[in-house]
């Protein structure tokens, strides 16, 4: 959506993967928004600290939304303005049809009175939501709806407003929503697990990475695939998998949005979270998404081409023991006798000049990721 905003993918904190509907109250934006601003998350890059669900409760009789005061009791204008006191942006969340899916008013047939106010109250970002649409709803003429409101109440305002589309790749929203959103969801929820699939069919992170990879091509600035927000710290995956979810995330140029409990996390979660060289990748500012260039059994290779004629390069073990992977330079569009740097970017240090390819040891359910500069 060519409003100016989500250049590179948006990046901040959600309250979804770890409030919930009944965790989520002023505090836990509050302290939020003063850890993103205290802890280097800030610097790194975090910005939009964003309600979920559940932060509304009914509409007046007028049909303005009413907020839930007993999780908000100081109101959203107040927790706005706290947030942007930060130097922060705020998120709100609604939902395209009548009730969210935690049962709370939806926007259908209040686009504009919604997005006013959402105006009003300062907010930089908003994520739609698919629960309870009418039979026969289109997802695209509804999200254009919703577009149309926030840029005309961002002209009444001067406030533009980044619009998020969460109708889970149900639409195949690649095809169409390139000018409709800054961002749309390309998969059901992310589950906090590795591969949910031997678990119990959901979605952890290598179905994501599945269904991502086919759909590279869509993304593009101001225009992301997103999916969905980060599990890292949530308890559930290794601190293995947790690197490898975030750098898979950072390679396929998603938005980044931590979805734990940022104010009481661990020095692991909070290094993974705050790694500048694989945030980098993300914000890379040519906008490509990377893709998986070489695929034999368990063992991967992706690859994500950057503004400076490098490769951000991921070797990926989907096995169970440590396995040797190999990046030939021909799989990453380079000639074989290039001699190229690389250099680790979880161990942050150059580990030397190859020709025709790099070869590294990867651990069962991690990655080596690398940059990669002729
Ligand atoms: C479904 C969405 O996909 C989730 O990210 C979350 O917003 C929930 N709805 C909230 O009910």
């Amino acid at each position: 959506l060519d409003n100016g905003l989500a250049k590179t993918p948006p990046m901040g904190w959600n309250s979804w993967n770890k409030f919930a509907c009944d965790g989520l109250n002023e505090k836990v934006v509050r302290e939020s928004a003063d850890t993103i601003a205290s802890n280097g998350m800030k610097e790194a890059g975090y910005q939009y600290v964003n309600l979920d669900d559940c932060w509304q409760s009914s509409r007046d009789a007028d049909g303005n939304i009413v907020v839930d005061s007993a999780h908000f009791p100081s109101g959203i204008k107040a927790l706005a303005d706290y947030v942007h006191s930060k130097g922060l942006k705020f998120g709100l969340y609604s939902d395209a049809g009548t009730l969210t899916c935690a049962k709370r008013p939806g926007s259908i047939g209040h686009e504009y009175q919604d997005a006013l106010q959402y105006a009003k109250w300062g907010v930089d970002y908003l994520k739609e939501d698919w629960c309870s649409t009418l039979p026969g709803q289109s997802a695209e003429s509804s999200y254009t709806l919703m577009r149309d409101a926030l840029a005309d109440a961002a002209k009444k305002t001067g406030h533009p407003i980044l619009f998020s589309l969460c109708e889970w790749g149900s639409n195949k929203p690649w095809l169409w929503a390139g000018p409709v959103g800054n961002m749309w969801r390309s998969t059901g929820d992310i589950q906090d697990c590795w591969d949910c699939k031997k678990d119990w069919g959901g979605n952890g992170v290598v179905q994501i990475i599945d269904l991502l990879d086919p759909i590279y091509s869509y993304a593009g600035p101001g225009h992301w695939n997103d999916p969905d927000m980060l599990e890292v710290g949530n308890g559930k995956m290794s601190s293995e998998e947790d690197r490898s979810h975030f750098s898979l995330w950072a390679l396929l140029a998603a938005p980044l949005l931590a979805g734990n409990d940022i104010a009481n996390m661990s020095p692991d979660t909070k290094e993974i979270l705050l790694n500048k060289e694989v945030i980098a990748v993300d914000q890379d500012t040519l906008g490509i998404q990377g893709h998986r260039v070489k695929k034999s059994g368990d063992l991967e290779v992706w690859s994500k081409q950057l503004a400076d004629g490098g490769r951000a390069v991921i070797l990926l073990n989907r096995g169970p023991s440590t396995a040797s992977i190999s990046a030939d330079w021909g799989d990453i569009g380079y000639p074989s006798a290039l001699k190229a740097n690389v250099r680790d970017l979880w161990t942050k240090k150059d580990v030397g000049k190859f020709a025709a390819n790099y070869t590294a040891q990867v651990p069962s359910h991690g990655v080596v990721m690398v940059r990669v500069n002729p």
